[in-house]
């Protein structure tokens, strides 16, 4: 039984399945263009509505620049890890492939699921910051302001102590909950049925709108600098600093999206390494900045008034004009979608090879018939992300979104160890530097992020695991096709 749940499929197996399905991929991407694909995945709600509840949480204020330089290094060791899996074992599953090469079946399955958290639950809260900006770019350049009940969920509108009594009623229930958080996945999910490819220059084009305006907001933010909103620079010590780095790695998520193109990477051996530690100094490099220049323009404890739209507190703090409002907000808005189009496309994707497997239903690997895309997931994934983002607050979320991608990093960094031991003469046409040290930092760092986070986070990611045991035990173990067919 023991055995069972830990069966492995064989690496040529996985690969031999992709071309089975007559899916070939060219390697077009050199090095710029992988970075450009990981900097479009990365960028989105955790710089531009993250970043203030990470300076508030545990009180970091203006250290949260120190937050971001250890996260980045943890994302560093794990995304080296990602790219070593993924030149050996390319498939589009990502995680969810590698571990059902290297630690077996059962994890594969809980890294799956697990995965849910980070693609689908990561879009709840970046749907949510859509929201809140695109309200804000409403607000600034036509004066309209969608009604609070419209564009917060309920527990949320009660905390801000805003008065139920003067919202609708249906049956005497007051109607409060985030239709255009909705309203924007839904469109996406249309989008996807239909069929949208997102093409490296379109993405390019996106990767350098957003800096752009995010160098406008750093040159505002330095302009209204004041030291002393930088005394003291770490009013929560370092239990501050760690809180902040653990809620922050919001932002630093989807560099696995650069490593699952290694395949189609020209050169992966120099290219992937490049792609991947280039993106990540680069979005540091930003997302140190904007801190730098939030904490310098306005007191972080002010933060709270606008805790979903920090950048726009930042500009009304100092009575920036609209004008500045409407371009940041603009750049959110457009940040966001781009990042909700990436993981909403790559969720459906990851339950393509579960059930491909027999750990879901069949009909969840069905392809349209005229679009050719996987209909049903996008669906089930849209219904699912659009519902919840309707009725949840964009800090839990982010949070759970947090734990799930951090364990599934984990695994990854084991998954390396255990194929180097297990495999070791295979060829790697990447290899993550270091011998055995990048996988073990890797998985250190992100133990310390996790315990970064809070009780109710761990508590609310161990239910998820456990529910998704119980599906497994009652489906996957029975339908696995690798338990029926030894494939
Ligand atoms: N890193 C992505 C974002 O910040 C999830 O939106």
């Amino acid at each position: 039984m023991l055995k069972n749940l830990f069966m492995t499929k064989s690496v040529e197996g996985i690969i031999a399945e992709t071309q089975e399905s007559g899916h070939k991929l060219a390697k077009v991407l050199g090095a710029f263009d992988v970075t450009m694909i990981g900097i479009g995945a990365v960028i989105g709600a955790g710089i531009f509505a993250m970043v203030g509840e990470a300076a508030v949480k545990g009180g970091a204020g203006p250290s949260l620049v120190i937050s971001f330089i250890i996260t980045a290094i943890a994302c560093g060791f794990a995304a080296l890890c990602y790219a070593e899996l993924a030149s050996m074992v390319p498939i589009s599953g990502s995680a969810y492939a590698y571990s059902y090469a290297t630690l077996g079946e059962l994890t594969a399955w809980i890294i799956g699921w697990d995965l849910i958290i980070e693609y689908a639950i990561g879009n709840v809260a970046v749907a949510i910051s859509w929201a809140g900006y695109f309200n804000d770019f409403l607000f600034s350049v036509f004066g309209v302001n969608v009604p609070v009940w419209l564009r917060t969920d309920y527990r949320t509108f009660v905390q801000k102590g805003l008065d139920l009594a003067s919202v609708p009623h249906i049956f005497g229930i007051p109607v409060v909950f985030n239709f255009l958080a909705m309203v924007i996945v839904g469109l996406l999910t249309y989008l996807l049925v239909r069929g949208i490819k997102e093409s490296a220059s379109f993405n390019s084009f996106m990767v350098l709108l957003k800096i752009a305006i995010l160098l406008l907001f750093i040159g505002i933010g330095f302009y209204y600098f004041n030291a002393d909103n930088w005394k003291p620079f770490a009013p929560g010590g370092w239990k501050g600093i760690h809180i902040g780095a653990a809620t922050i790695f919001f932002a630093y998520i989807g560099f696995d999206a650069v490593s699952t193109v290694a395949e189609e990477t020209k050169n992966p051996k120099r290219d992937m390494p490049i792609g991947i530690i280039g993106s990540l100094l680069i979005c540091t490099l930003i997302y140190i900045l904007v801190t730098m220049a939030l904490t310098g323009m306005m007191p972080y404890e002010n933060l709270r008034d606008k805790i979903s739209e920090p950048l726009v507190a930042g500009l009304q703090y100092n009575g920036v004009g609209n004008w500045a409002v409407a371009i940041i907000s603009f750049g959110a808005v457009i940040s966001t979608t781009a990042v909700l189009l990436v993981f909403q496309m790559g969720q459906p994707r990851i339950f393509f090879s579960m059930s491909r497997d027999g750990l879901l239903p069949k009909s969840f690997a069905k392809v349209h018939d005229k679009y050719k895309t996987p209909h049903i997931t996008t669906v089930w994934t849209g219904v699912f992300v659009g519902g919840l983002a309707a009725v949840s607050n964009i800090d839990e979320m982010a949070n759970l979104c947090n734990i799930g991608t951090l364990f599934a990093f984990i695994i990854v960094c084991a998954g390396v160890i255990v194929l180097r031991i297990k495999d070791p003469s295979r060829e790697r046409p990447f290899k993550a530097p270091g011998g055995f040290v990048t996988p073990a930092l890797g998985i250190a760092f992100c133990l310390y992020l996790i315990m970064g986070l809070d009780k109710i986070t761990w508590l609310r990611f161990l239910v998820w695991l456990l529910i998704g045991i119980v599906i497994y035990i009652f489906y996957g173990y029975k339908n696995s096709r690798l338990r029926n067919e030894g494939i």
